[in-house]
């Protein structure tokens, strides 16, 4: 059936099927909020034959992630994430994901995560073993080693600190790759023999070798502690056909890598967050001050550290690691006045809605309290969902919350993390937000 224009939302127009590709790839956070701006809570553009809606309003994205949620897939967007993740639980869709999700669940059930607590509190720890008064780190790579350290223990009761180079630099090769994904004829490029692609099979066959490593370990050493990993070999000896080596290769893989990447970025922001912030920093203080009295925290400790949850609420409101979520339209629907066609690339930003004044007082402002009373006095959980919302938000949300806090918790009870002055930061937009440039932070004892 022909498109009724007359319905379609309104957007910028560019003579070049290509020209707000540009824009968008530059800084996407600036070219989003710029239309809506200009245009208003559901705005259309095209990135030459795909059609793409921005969708930015609580009420619409509901629309989107939860009310009509089977009209929408992964989709396109997430095609070339398939290139690392296979058909894990990020990727994958309708009743295979429900099947997989329902075998993966238990590892991140209230108790497997209160058991996952000492864990997080000791590997804080350890990584503070060498540190000292003045030292000067980049705080990126601690919270990347550190929270790899907390998923290969907890998710699959593995040591990984000796592969954590080596996985590091493989994801940098990866990453590199995956600025390309909003590129035109993204899915012919990587079957080149280009010099970028050739990086990031060898990157991608060294993460391989690691996980199936981890899963060789285990099936030598069989222990059934509910772990990710015992689920997963559980499920494949009920269910050979269905949870086979290769599937468990796909949930192992993307559970580590979504497990530390996201949460990295989220603490590394907090860091630099708490050190623009000396009010809040203070506050923080006192509280951990205050509740542990010099003691280490542990999972008992967590409901009181209020404060501390708060900063972190706060930071994810603040600079939202999953800044854009993408779905892809399956057939035509309406929302508002607008009728979209199936096929259509559809977009909501959590960083544009945490940073709107319709829904967020000062949101320009980092203020741990403010972020608690809005906690606690909305209602649309769609004004706020760093982890997305709906059947295909987040399963490693409580996890994050966990690690965070007790993270927090361990590391500001001891030191103040000082950002050093002269060192850039600017953000770098690819599939998570992270800085530029590292964050170079000094380390101030607080005894
Ligand atoms: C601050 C930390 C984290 C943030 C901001 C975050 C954010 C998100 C978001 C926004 C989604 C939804 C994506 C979409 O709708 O397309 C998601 C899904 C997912 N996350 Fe997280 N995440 C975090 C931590 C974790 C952790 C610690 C794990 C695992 C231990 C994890 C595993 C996953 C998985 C497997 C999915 C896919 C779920 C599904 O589709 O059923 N994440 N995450």
């Amino acid at each position: 059936m022909p498109i009724d224009k007359t319905k379609l939302p309104p957007g910028p127009k560019s003579k070049n099927p290509f020209g707000q590709l540009f824009e968008f790839r530059k800084d996407s956070i600036a070219f989003l909020t710029r239309i809506a701006k200009e245009y208003g809570d559901i705005v259309q553009f095209r990135v030459g034959p795909i059609r793409v809606i921005l969708v930015n309003h609580p009420d619409y994205i509901k629309e989107v992630m939860s009310t009509q949620h089977a009209n929408f897939i992964k989709g396109r967007p997430l095609e070339m994430t398939k290139k690392l993740f296979g058909e894990g639980l990020l990727t994958s869709e309708g009743d295979f994901h429900k099947r997989q999700s329902r075998i993966i669940q238990p590892a991140f059930h209230r108790k497997m995560i209160e058991s996952y607590s000492h864990a997080m509190t000791e590997c804080t720890l350890k990584m503070m073993e060498s540190w000292e008064e003045g030292m000067q780190l980049d705080f990126r790579e601690e919270m990347i080693k550190v929270s790899m350290d907390m998923a290969g223990r907890n998710l699959f009761d593995v040591d990984i600190k000796k592969e954590a180079p080596e996985i590091i630099e493989a994801l940098e090769k990866i990453s590199g790759l995956f600025e390309r994904i909003t590129m035109p004829f993204s899915e012919y490029l990587i079957k080149l023999p280009l010099p970028s692609n050739i990086r990031f099979f060898k990157a991608r066959a060294r993460l391989n070798d690691t996980i199936y490593r981890m899963i060789d370990n285990r099936r030598k050493n069989p222990v059934d502690n509910g772990d990710l990993l015992s689920l997963l070999l559980i499920a494949q000896e009920e269910d050979p056909d269905h949870m086979t080596d290769q599937q468990i290769r796909d949930e192992a893989i993307t559970l580590f890598l979504t497990a530390f990447d996201t949460t990295s970025n989220a603490l590394t922001w907090t860091w630099y967050l708490l050190s623009q912030n000396p009010e809040a920093e203070a506050q923080l203080h006192e509280e951990l001050d205050r509740v542990l009295q010099g003691r280490k925290p542990t999972v008992a400790d967590v409901e009181q550290l209020k404060y501390t949850r708060m900063v972190l609420g706060e930071s994810m409101r603040f600079y939202p690691p999953s800044y854009v979520i993408a779905r892809q339209a399956v057939n035509d629907f309406s929302i508002d006045q607008y009728t979209i066609p199936g096929g259509s690339l559809i977009l909501t930003s959590p960083y544009l809605i945490h940073h709107d004044t319709r829904f967020h007082k000062s949101p320009e402002k980092y203020d741990p309290a403010t972020w608690g009373q809005h906690q606690a006095e909305t209602k649309s959980k769609y004004e706020y969902f760093p982890f997305g919302a709906g059947p295909r938000s987040c399963i490693g949300q409580n996890f994050a919350w966990m690690e965070g806090v007790l993270l927090l918790a361990t590391i500001a009870q001891k030191w103040k993390v000082k950002h050093v002055p002269d060192h850039p930061v600017e953000f770098l937009q690819l599939i998570n937000l992270r800085p530029k440039y590292g964050m170079l932070m000094e380390l101030e004892s607080r005894s």
